[in-house]
């Protein structure tokens, strides 16, 4: 069946005390909201309406940028989350097929857990509702089933003491027929504690109308929803861990695996290895068998089969390292290919470059690419050997088997086999700096005795 997905992504979250939405903020480097859209990817939405409303303007660039099909309809006051949901009528008219609707604050729920409310659509339930038992039912909605039948939602606000004993809670998340739910959303009022427009009041005016309702449980921990700066410290530590299983389980050894970082979409191969204290921020895949020795950063990059890292190398967007390559203590590399085998191993900056295959790049070499307004490319061929210090100033290009001396500023073109100098030529003299040190001695001594 067609499905649609409505993120509910319109609240300030004022307790997290920012000025960035709650959304927004991140959780293995991902806004909260793409996680929730993450989620209802199993169910392969034709299409995803986002109700952006608190600063929605951030919140828009967030979502296209993970799903530039998305729908971003703007709720201008937050008066519910049923009134929020009905903001997606618009986007959806004449859509035939299922609805489900998630929370933008609630990034855990799995994908089979969406796939499992869809499947209870599919046996026959008219609305079906996430639920969870919680370990303390605290302000969440309490699900109301009598004889069997589910028969509402209330939420603790309005509970009476009775209610407030159920600990099966609603964790927010609904499926059902679009064009039915928008119905019922129009008939549902705001006489509550609250005076909002509740979306879990559907299931009682379902249920007057003789639709039925069910009840998808699924662990607390899915439904962890964020609404403090602790709560996302706390979430942020569980999706730590379960990376750190995952990878674990996919064969990637982690020697200290509290001290390794995963972000949301890190892909590590089999058989690599993380030593301590390394970072990967989004978009990073290392293939089998390389190795990342500790305290690396690496985010945007790609890092092949048999290549070294590390210790202490910062890989920056568009990073690419061939099979065996080696880039080693103290160096950063930004938008530039390493080649199979090319060595980078000492305090060396490599940006906007391509660095052939089994070339050598010496200690402290720079590519210098920014000339303040402009960025530049550096193109060093196969087999090369760049001296130590060298600095080569974009844009340029070293040659096949080309070599550089030591300490040179490279400013033109150097052919393919060329040594290329561009230093000054060294002047010895006898005995000068014995003399120097007597002068300077002497000065001092001058001085010293004057003050
Ligand atoms: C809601 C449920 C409650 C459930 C709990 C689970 C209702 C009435 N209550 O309560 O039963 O136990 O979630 O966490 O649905 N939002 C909008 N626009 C609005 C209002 C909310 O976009 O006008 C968004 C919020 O940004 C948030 C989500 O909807 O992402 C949930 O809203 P929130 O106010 O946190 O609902 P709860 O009071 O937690
Ligand atoms: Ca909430």
């Amino acid at each position: 069946m067609a499905t649609a997905l409505i993120v509910l992504a319109a609240g300030q979250g004022t307790r997290m005390n920012s000025d960035l939405p709650k959304v927004l903020h991140p959780l293995g480097g991902a806004p909260l909201v793409v996680h929730a859209m993450a989620s209802g990817r199993a169910v392969s939405p034709e299409k995803t309406v986002v109700i952006a409303g608190h600063k929605a303007e951030l919140v828009e660039p967030a979502v296209l940028a993970y799903d530039p099909d998305a729908t971003i309809v703007h709720q201008t006051e937050q008066l519910g989350t049923g009134h929020a949901v009905l903001q997606a009528a618009g986007a959806l008219g004449g859509f035939d097929g299922d609805a489900i609707v998630v929370f933008g604050d609630t990034p855990f729920v799995s994908p089979d857990t969406i796939a499992r409310m869809a499947q209870a659509r599919a046996d026959g339930s008219d609305i079906v509702m996430l639920g969870f038992e919680a370990a303390d039912p605290g302000r969440y909605g309490r699900m109301v089933v009598r004889d069997g039948q589910f028969e509402r939602i209330v939420e603790a606000k309005d509970a009476t003491p009775e209610e407030l004993a159920i600990i099966l809670c609603n964790s927010g998340l609904v499926a059902a027929d679009a064009a039915t739910l928008f119905d019922l959303l129009q008939t549902i009022g705001n006489d509550n504690a609250s005076g909002e427009y509740y979306l879990t009041d559907i299931i009682a005016a379902g249920r007057k109308r003789g639709l039925s309702a069910s009840v998808v449980t699924c662990d607390e921990a899915e439904t962890l929803g964020i609404n403090t700066r602790a709560e996302l410290a706390r979430a942020e530590t569980l999706f730590q861990a379960a990376k750190r299983t995952e990878a674990l389980e996919n064969g990637v050894t982690l020697i200290a695996p509290d001290t390794v970082f995963f972000a949301f979409d890190t892909a590590i191969g089999r058989d690599a290895v993380i030593e301590p204290n390394v970072v990967f921020g989004p978009d990073v895949t290392v293939e089998s068998g390389a190795t990342i020795r500790a305290f690396s950063h690496l985010e945007g990059c790609h890092v092949s089969r048999g290549a070294i890292v590390g210790p202490y190398a910062r890989l920056r967007p568009g990073a690419e390292l061939a099979e065996g390559a080696k880039v080693g203590n103290f160096v950063e590399v930004k938008n530039a290919m390493i080649h199979e085998g090319a060595k980078v191993n000492h305090l060396s900056y490599i940006g906007d470059a391509s660095i052939g295959a089994h070339t050598n790049i010496g200690a402290g070499t720079i590519t210098c690419n920014y000339d303040g307004f402009m960025k530049h490319r550096t193109e060093i061929g196969e087999g090369a050997f760049i001296g130590s210090n060298t600095m080569l100033v974009a844009p340029v290009s070293v040659g096949n088997e080309a070599m550089t001396a030591t300490g040179s500023v490279i400013n033109r073109d150097v052919p393919d086999g060329a040594l290329a100098l561009a230093r000054a030529r060294q002047e010895t003299k006898p005995g000068m700096a014995r003399k120097l040190f007597a002068k300077l001695k002497a000065a001092k001594a001058k001085r010293d005795k004057g003050a």
